[in-house]
């Protein structure tokens, strides 16, 4: 039997409320666990608030109460708004809870009998929003925090240090050995260097304030807010030694910001305490707002909560997981979530349901019918369905919830395509039941696969295609893989649920309505075209070649020479992700593996030809040391595609074979 799987987000500082990037984290680690539990695996889900320390000292004095009459009072919009996000956590830590302070004590102790700990006096800078210190190589003029725009503080007091410097090696050789500890890999790389130029020992207790868990022994110091709020992940588990088997974590999702506090201070006090270490920290990307930075002021405007009673909640979760690569830096934009909301889930999902059910309704008396003359010519088109639902399950595992819609929505194309074929309204017509009853049944069986593979990402609305298909809601059990495997539960015969229109369609003036209800901005104006580097290089304008005609002239650029050729790096890439620019009609953002450590940003001038999820594994061709070019705010391409015709019907330049991503194309 595997591993169970403990999944975590980080705990919130109650100095904010929860908002789209808070949601985006539990959000995601709600995604992964559901997907764990449908594998039959038993999982453990944690979140919490992140309640001491100088920050929320000042906040709640600012405020005129006790901190803990304050963090009372944040924690609990936190422990309300997730399950209004359809999450659903196996425990809510406070960090102020008993439990939590008695069991970092003796994580402390445990550090301390290691001898890692040693009293000295720190004096450096700290900024108190990150909760973090700092040298002043770190810190931007005027000391100023890079992240928080606010000048640093200067600390000098007595201290507690924990020997970090002796854990370099040993993380090395984790990063080593076990490279999945960090992930993405580029993630990986950032720590490593970080932590091979070289590790100071870390100040760990603070005595000029008093809101945190009191040293052990020491009741003059109070432990450094990470290190309290670090151990979360395992006291949470120490009451119950059912749930202490629980440890270590199989993955800590956290955003890219708090990396290094749980990818070496983390490991490095579980290994001073003898403690098992997580299998795998994963960093995500920071989200952007219609392509602002998430100020205080905006995060209190748009509401996670506002957004799902807007646009469903399942929509929510869906558009987070699809339109932001996971582990990118991503921007939610609320017009191209109706977009995808229109295009995705209305027709290529919810179209799809109404174009077989009611056939059901009408002319089999709502019953699953039998398919004993199945209609062989165009079941083709479905043969790459199972793939396609056996690769989004290997997404969901790596983690890429991304890609792993982006392998479903593969499998509704396919059926989308299979019922344009095989007309079974033309069936329907002629009164061919058996026919009909084939193209039905197959579809409808593909769409009970979709439920299973979809709940994760959209719980409700899986069960309610499920309840139209007749079946009841998806309930993971331990021990019983619930993954699309080919088995059905619509045998001839079963009673099929009423239909009901699953994404009714946000036509465009609902949409304004939604989106001023909101308080948002409406509906940029149409995009003005934007000529990317994939389009087919215009030839360089250049003088005619003294007596060569005009025309000739003009189709046919001047030769060049070997050496000037040369200069062009050509190499094959593969597209690993695809997504459409959001008011740039003629935009793809990509990410193309060339062999590097980490996939290049791309944006093409495909999307009149093609749909994002189409070029997604697809080998091309790739210019990849032109200058990088800017298409907007945050949209850098490092690299050209090469393509050739007009815009709207494009023909990518590839190779035959599979050469490894990066070869040197010559
Ligand atoms: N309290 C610490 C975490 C301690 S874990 C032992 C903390 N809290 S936080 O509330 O400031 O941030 C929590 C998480 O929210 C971080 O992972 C952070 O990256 C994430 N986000 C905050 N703003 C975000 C975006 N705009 N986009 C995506 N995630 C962002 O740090």
């Amino acid at each position: 039997m595997s591993r169970p799987f403990y999944v975590t987000t980080p705990i919130y500082y109650i100095n904010d409320v929860p908002h789209l990037g808070t949601a985006y984290s539990t959000i995601a680690a709600d995604v992964l666990r559901r997907y764990h539990a449908v594998r039959g695996e038993r999982t453990f889900f944690l979140t919490g608030t992140d309640e001491h320390g100088l920050k929320i000292e000042r906040v709640a004095k600012e405020r005129g109460l006790a901190p803990k009459a304050f963090a009372d009072e944040m924690s609990a919009p936190f422990r309300e708004t997730w399950p209004k996000l359809a999450c659903a956590p196996d425990d809510f830590i406070r960090t102020t809870d008993e439990r939590h302070e008695r069991w970092a004590a003796e994580l402390w102790k445990r550090v301390a009998a290691s001898g890692d700990l040693y009293e000295g006096t720190y004096e450096g800078w700290y900024c108190v929003g990150c909760e973090a210190y700092y040298t002043e190589k770190e810190l931007a003029e005027g000391n100023v925090c890079a992240t928080h725009k606010t000048p640093a503080e200067r600390v000098r007091e007595p201290s507690y240090f924990f020997k970090l410097s002796r854990y370099q090696d040993r993380l090395l050789e984790l990063y080593r050995d076990h490279p999945s500890f960090v992930a993405p890999g580029s993630r990986l790389n950032e720590v490593k260097s970080f932590v091979a130029g070289g590790l100071s020992d870390l100040s760990v207790s603070r005595t000029t304030f008093s809101w945190g868990v009191p040293v052990p022994g020491d009741p003059r110091h109070v432990m450094y807010v990470w290190f309290d709020a670090l151990a979360n992940y395992w006291t949470v588990l120490q009451d119950d030694p059912e749930r202490a088997a629980l440890w270590p974590a199989s993955l800590h999702v956290v955003g890219k910001d708090i990396l290094r506090f749980h990818a070496i201070y983390w490991p490095a006090f579980l290994m001073s305490a003898g403690l098992p270490l997580p299998e795998q920290v994963f960093a995500h990307g920071f989200l952007t707002f219609g392509g602002q930075k998430m100020s205080k002021s905006l995060r209190n405007t748009v509401k996670p909560t506002a957004l799902a009673d807007a646009f469903g909640v399942d929509t929510l979760r869906y558009y987070l997981m699809r339109a932001i690569a996971f582990g990118q830096d991503g921007d939610f934009d609320v017009h191209d979530l109706v977009a995808r909301y229109n295009a995705d889930l209305g027709n290529a999902l919810g179209n799809l349901l109404q174009r077989v059910l009611p056939f059901c309704h009408r002319v089999f008396e709502g019953l699953v019918p039998p398919d004993d003359a199945p209609p062989e010519e165009h079941e083709a088109l479905l043969s790459g369905v199972p793939e396609s639902l056996r690769m989004a399950g290997e997404a969901f595992a790596t983690p890429a919830p991304h890609v792993a819609l982006e392998r479903i929505w593969s499998a509704l194309r396919d059926a989308n395509a299979y019922v344009d074929r095989s007309a079974p309204w033309d069936a329907a017509k002629k009164g061919d039941k058996p026919r009909l009853a084939g193209i039905v049944v197959r579809v409808l069986r593909l769409l009970e696969s979709v439920s299973v593979a979809l709940w994760p990402v959209m719980p409700g609305k899986a069960d309610e295609l499920r309840l139209q298909l007749g079946l009841g809601p998806v309930s993971p059990s331990v021990g019983l893989d619930l993954w699309p495997s080919g088995a059905t539960a619509l045998v001839a015969g079963a009673k099929l649920g009423e239909v009901a229109a699953l994404f009714p369609r946000i036509d465009p003036d609902r949409q304004a309505e939604l989106i001023a209800s909101l308080g948002l901005a409406p509906p940029a104006p149409a995009a003005v075209a934007v000529a990317a580097p994939s389009a087919p290089a215009a030839p360089a304008a250049s003088a005619p070649a003294p007596g060569a005609p005009q025309a000739a002239a003009a189709d046919q650029p001047p030769s060049i020479a070997y050496d000037d050729f040369a200069k062009v790096d050509l190499r094959v890439g593969v597209v690993v992700a695809a997504e459409r620019v959001p008011r740039k009609d003629k935009l793809l953002s990509l990410r193309v593996d060339l062999g590097e450590a980490e996939p290049r940003a791309i944006v093409a001038g495909l999307a009149l030809s093609f749909a994002p999820e189409a070029l997604v594994g697809k080998r091309v061709l790739v210019v990849a040391n032109l200058e990088p070019r800017t298409f907007g705010k945050g949209l850098v391409s490092h690299g050209m595609i090469l393509a050739s015709g007009p815009s709207e019907s494009l023909t990518l330049a590839t190779v035959s074979g599979e050469p490894a991503a990066g070869s040197r194309v010559k």
